[in-house]
């Protein structure tokens, strides 16, 4: 059985902005220009640089504005090793709504701001900063590539930019995602980590007191990841935050699939249950409990990127297995009793 994933040769086809340097040779080719600090950005179009978005109050060391909160997600996305910051902006008296399911509705005026970078001798090199702003209830996506020296970011222009240094363990080049990438992951809930599970209780009350959430905290519903041990805690929350954005009904990556790995559903949809997709030699079962070398879930997880006969999950967003999710994810499946 071969199954390719819908929308990725597209993204592929329109990556059209790729140097052809090799892993890890030649020249980055951007300028530094000096940083300005600015109210936060009002313009229609997204500003051509970071510091014109008004997110940051000292650009280098990625301090935030006023207005701008820095926050933590409790289970974070792998990202091969980039380590990454993230800012809010919440505009003022605007209130965060909350859905059924529990996830926030942001507010029109609201700024998220992701930074990867990766940590050399204890300092950061910043590659690129994501972006997303709420306006006319639509959300932009757009990314701003780093100079060498780290003092601003330009706007790319939408499309895959391939950077001309490789990713930690990978024989190959970092891409900064054009667009139609950024939506791969974000279409099918447009904000993908900002959820009052994945928010420590500190963040959730400056919100509320500040005026921003139009459902108390405590009123939230599956506010926590629940799980019988703090092993099923982590597992849980490791498949909602690195593969829920696809496992999802509203996703439009997942072809009408039933897997679901939102938190509150993730155990029931996998423990002991038959795969739709995979049935090969006698693995046909997604989580057999007590035995990760027997469920399909290690199986793909462990696949191959490219590997026609299995799709490695995940499928994008990274090019090598996260040595700490295969931990997280096989520590429960042992724990689980038949
Ligand atoms: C491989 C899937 C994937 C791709 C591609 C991707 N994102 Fe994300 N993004 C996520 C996930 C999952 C999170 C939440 C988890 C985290 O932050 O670690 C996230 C978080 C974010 C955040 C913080 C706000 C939020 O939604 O929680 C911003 C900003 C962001 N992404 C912007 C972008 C932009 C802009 C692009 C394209 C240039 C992009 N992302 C591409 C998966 C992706
Ligand atoms: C970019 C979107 C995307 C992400 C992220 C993603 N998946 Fe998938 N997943 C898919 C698609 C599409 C399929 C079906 C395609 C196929 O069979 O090749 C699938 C199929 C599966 C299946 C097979 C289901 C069955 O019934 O046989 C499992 C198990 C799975 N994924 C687990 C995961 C896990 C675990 C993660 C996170 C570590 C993950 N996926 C992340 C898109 C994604």
């Amino acid at each position: 059985m071969s199954r390719t994933i819908i929308g990725l040769a597209a993204a592929a086809a329109t990556a059209a902005l790729v140097f052809t340097l090799g892993c890890g040779s030649g020249q980055d080719d951007s300028e530094a220009s000096a940083p300005t600090t600015a109210a936060i950005w009002a313009g229609e179009e997204m500003p051509s640089q970071l510091s014109q978005t008004g997110l940051f109050a000292d650009l280098s060391g990625l301090g935030p504005a006023d207005g701008v909160i820095g926050y933590e997600v409790a289970f974070p996305l792998w990202s091969d090793e980039a380590e990454k910051h993230r800012h809010v902006h919440v505009p003022d008296g605007a209130k965060i709504e909350v859905d059924d399911d529990g996830r926030f509705v942001m507010p029109d005026g609201t700024w998220f701001a992701k930074s990867f970078g990766y940590r050399e001798e204890g300092t950061l090199r910043k590659v690129e900063t994501r972006v997303m702003r709420k306006a006319d209830d639509t959300w932009t996506y757009v990314t701003y590539r780093w100079n060498e020296d780290g003092t601003e970011a330009e706007l790319t222009e939408g499309q895959d930019v391939e950077l001309d240094f490789c990713v930690p363990n990978s024989e190959k080049n970092y891409v900064i995602p054009g667009r139609i990438a950024c939506l791969q992951c974000h279409a099918g809930s447009p904000v993908s980590g900002f959820h009052p599970w994945q928010l420590d209780e500190k963040l959730l009350t400056r919100l509320e007191s500040e005026g921003h959430l139009a459902t108390p905290a405590a009123e939230i519903p599956n506010r926590v990841v629940q799980g019988e041990s703090a092993e099923e805690v982590a597992a849980i929350g490791y498949l909602a935050s690195n593969c829920a954005h696809c496992h999802n009904p509203e996703s439009s990556n997942y072809e009408g699939d039933q897997l679901d790995l939102r938190h509150h559903l993730a155990k029931e949809e996998l423990v002991a249950k038959e795969s739709v997709r995979l049935k090969r030699d006698d693995i046909t079962t997604l989580v057999v409990p007590g035995n990760p070398g027997h469920s399909v879930l290690m199986r793909l997880f462990d696949a191959e990127l490219g590997d026609r006969e299995q799709s490695k999950m995940p499928p994008i967003g990274n090019l090598t297995i996260d040595p700490r999710g295969r931990a997280i994810l096989t520590a429960w499946i042992n724990k689980l009793e038949g």
